[in-house]
This record gives C-alpha cells, structure tokens and sequence, in this order.
C-alpha cells in the first residue's frame, strides 16, 4: 500500500548538525569532533529531561545551552565562535541524498513533510537555505513536548488526516525511530553509519543505508 505521506526527521535525517562544527573545524583544533558529538548529545538529553519532568524550553534555546556546554568542556571560551556555530545551526547542509528523495516522492504525487523538535523558526531557516522542497514543516513547539512523545506523532496524522500506519516516517535517530514505531508509523531507520540495531529496531523498522533506498 502505498502511504499517505512521508514524513521525516529534520536534524540528522534531512540536515547534517555536524556540517556547523565542520564549517568552523579549523578554529576548533582536534577538539572539532568531540564538540560536535556533546553539542548534539546535550541538546537532545536535555530536551528529553524536559519532557520527563514535564518542563519545556524550546530547541533554539536547548541548541545555545548545550553548544555552551560543549565548549565549555573543551575549555573553548570564544563568543565569537560560538556565536558563529549556532549561527550555522541555522543553515545546516543537506544531506546529498535528501533533495533527490524528496523529488522522487514528488513525482509520484506522494505528499512529505518534516516532523521535528525544532522551534518553527530555527527550523523554517534551515529548511530555506536547505533548499528542500515538502509539502509541510511540523514543529513540536506549538504542544511544548519533545520526541518521542505519542503527542508529538500525532501532528503528522493530525495534518495528513490519516490513520499511523498510512505514515512512512522516516529518521536516523533510532530513539525517534523507536517512538514512531510505537505510534504506528511505518518506520524506516535511516542507518547511515551501519551502527549496531538499537530501540528494538530490528523488529519495528525497516533499515535503510541511505535516503535513495527509499521507495
Ligand atoms: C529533530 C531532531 C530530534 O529534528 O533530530 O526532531
């Protein structure tokens, strides 16, 4: 059956947040990737502390709170870097194979969107100068809850008026995987690095190595 609509995680599915740490590598000496690995590892820890404790702070914020974080363990203390980094959070590469994708979907008439913890305007820049082309940008903002949160995946069928298995989502998080499959999407877990199964995945998700598996 075909689905209804494809739906995709932003940051780290479409848009690759280590393309902002590796525009600035130079400035950041050897510590480039070990930045880049704690940035996103606090930003998506800290949203999903938020969550259990029932606070919210939106994603732009957490995004600034943990790249402090990050250099500060470095013992970077360069506002003009950082300032430069999260500028480059808004104007994140895309991943070679999501334009292409994305198109191929388009030509077969089935609608895409994004589905993302990001805050709607962080989001909406770096899907402009992304280039990408959907037919929706969904933002978990408006509901002040993270993923993996059923709430959350509920936007999606929400906008497309379907049921969760008419819904192809599509991430390379595997926790974001995880809570889609548990909604009812049919879940692809876009496994680029070909890291071990994780979330149960193995037995919820169909595993792909790159956004042209898709069809
Ligand atoms: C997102 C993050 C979790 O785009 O990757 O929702």
């Amino acid at each position: 059956m075909t689905p209804r609509a494809f739906v995709f995680d932003a940051y780290g599915t479409l848009l690759d947040v280590h393309s902002a740490v590796a525009r600035h590598a130079p400035r950041l000496g050897g510590a480039a990737p070990a930045v880049s690995a704690l940035w996103r590892q606090r930003q998506l820890e800290y949203s999903w502390v938020l969550s259990a404790t029932g606070d919210y702070e939106d994603f732009a914020a957490l995004t600034d709170r943990a790249l402090g974080h990050a250099l500060a363990a470095h013992g970077i203390r360069d506002a003009t870097l950082r300032a430069d980094l999260l500028a480059a959070y808004r104007d994140l590469d895309a991943f070679p194979d999501a334009a292409p994708a994305l198109a191929r979907l388009a030509a077969r008439g089935i609608p895409t969107a994004i589905l993302s913890n990001g805050e709607p305007a962080m989001l909406g820049a770096a899907v402009a100068a992304s280039g990408l082309r959907l037919d929706a940008v969904l933002s978990v903002h408006a509901l002040r809850r993270y993923k993996p949160h059923a709430q959350v995946y509920r936007l999606a069928t929400d906008r497309f008026a379907c049921q969760p298995h008419e819904v192809a989502f599509v991430s390379a998080n595997a926790w974001d995987a995880f809570g889609a499959a548990r909604f009812g999407f049919r879940v692809s877990w876009l496994n680029r690095a070909g890291a071990p199964a994780e979330y149960w995945l193995d037995a919820l998700a169909t595993t792909i190595p790159s956004l042209d598996s898709l069809s």
